[in-house]
């Protein structure tokens, strides 16, 4: 059984990750999608909020695990089984810290290999803190993210 994790801050998850994911699910026979706890950052929503939205969103997928950790990447992927760590790709603008990354990990851990896969181009310039400000700001993140997130962004703003 191949196992991969899709890790990230997820805050929140959008289209562009959901992209990803769906890419990882033709590639293992289980991704587990988990939240890094990272104390250095604040947040939109809470831990909680973002696994139930993820939980949504993801729901329809049986190979999906929906997960948070703390702690090394490498030591949860170890304690999950899981030989790759899948990572999202959009631009060249990503390289530098995702390589950093993935060849710190692989030093900590030589058994996990780190595996880039590519959204649709229409995600390349999308990330979390983008949908955030168009949210804040009254933009529509329709097409950016699933419905059951844009609910929450408008709840979180108050949207009527
Ligand atoms: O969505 P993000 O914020 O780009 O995800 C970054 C993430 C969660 C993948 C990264 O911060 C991470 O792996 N955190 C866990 C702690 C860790 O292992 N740090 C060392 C990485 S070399």
């Amino acid at each position: 059984m191949k196992i991969a994790i899709y890790p990230g801050s997820f805050d929140p998850i959008t289209n562009g990750h959901l992209d990803i994911l769906e890419r990882a699910i033709t590639l293992f026979d289980k991704v587990v999608i988990t939240i890094a706890r990272n104390s250095s950052k604040n947040p939109l929503f809470t831990e909680e909020e973002r696994l139930q939205l993820i939980r949504e969103a993801v729901k329809k997928h049986k190979q999906v695990e929906v997960d948070s950790f703390e702690g090394l990447l490498v030591d949860y992927a170890r304690k999950k089984n899981a030989t790759a760590v899948v990572r999202g790709l959009r631009a060249i603008s990503d390289f530098e810290y995702e390589m950093q990354m993935a060849l710190m990990n692989r030093k900590l851990n030589p058994d996990v290999q780190t595996v880039f896969l590519m959204p649709n181009e229409r995600y390349t310039y999308l990330n979390s803190s983008i949908v955030r400000e168009i949210s804040r700001l009254g933009g529509d993140v329709n097409d950016f993210v699933p419905k059951v997130v844009k609910q929450a962004l408008d709840k979180k703003f108050k949207v009527k």
